[in-house]
């Protein structure tokens, strides 16, 4: 059994455990400001940073390529059995309780599972939710660098001993960039599509 962010197995610890990993983000959020604050720096923790990853069709994608919008990012799986699904679910809710507005935020899914989630993998999952959904997958390096930035935690949690046993450990988050590519506010993702959508609105006017 795994100490740590496990909120993928059938038990109900792994909730309380995603629920900690958030508070331990949190402190790791303020920890950083504070950081930032004794340096003088009033920037704000720092939260993302340029990347580059591929999307469904195999397209490059950049950070500056989602420049102009809200980006709301979130990182997970598409092998996920339940908090992933559940919280792209709510975006996608959240998306059409925006209306109007919604046309001003790109909502991304970048992969921690970069091993099984291809670009078709990705393109196929993220479909299922909604069409203004971006998926984003790349090498495992690329992936790495992409998750230290935005402060994301992520494992393999083998399941058996093939080479496809495994689920990912991971952060939940749901991370609102700015239009010129600054992290704004992180947003609990276990929360309703209505919840989802009045916190955007909120961070946005
Ligand atoms: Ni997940």
């Amino acid at each position: 059994m795994s100490t740590s962010t496990d909120h993928e197995s059938g038990s109900k610890r792994p909730r309380l455990i995603v629920a900690l990993a958030g508070l331990v983000l949190a402190l790791l959020l303020l920890g950083a400001g504070g950081f930032m604050w004794l340096s003088g720096d009033t920037a704000g923790p720092s939260i993302g940073g340029p990347f580059t990853l591929e999307d469904g069709n195999g397209r490059t994608v950049t950070d500056r390529d989602l420049h102009g919008k809200y980006v709301l990012v979130y990182f997970g799986y598409t092998f996920c059995p339940d908090v992933c699904p559940t919280t792209l679910a709510a975006v996608s809710d959240a998306l059409d309780k925006l209306g109007a507005k919604a046309d001003q935020l790109q909502p991304v899914f970048i992969t921690v599972d970069p091993k099984r989630d291809t670009a078709a993998t990705v393109r196929q999952f993220t479909a299922s939710f909604t069409p203004r959904l971006i998926g984003l997958t790349g090498t495992p390096e690329q992936i790495a660098a992409v998750a230290r930035e935005y402060r994301v935690y992520y494992a393999e949690h083998r399941t058996g001993p093939g080479p496809n046993d495994y689920s990912m450990d991971h952060s939940s988050m749901l991370y609102l960039m700015g239009p010129d590519g600054r992290f704004i506010a992180p947003i609990n993702a276990e929360q309703s599509g209505e919840q989802i959508a009045a916190a955007i609105r909120k961070l946005t006017s």
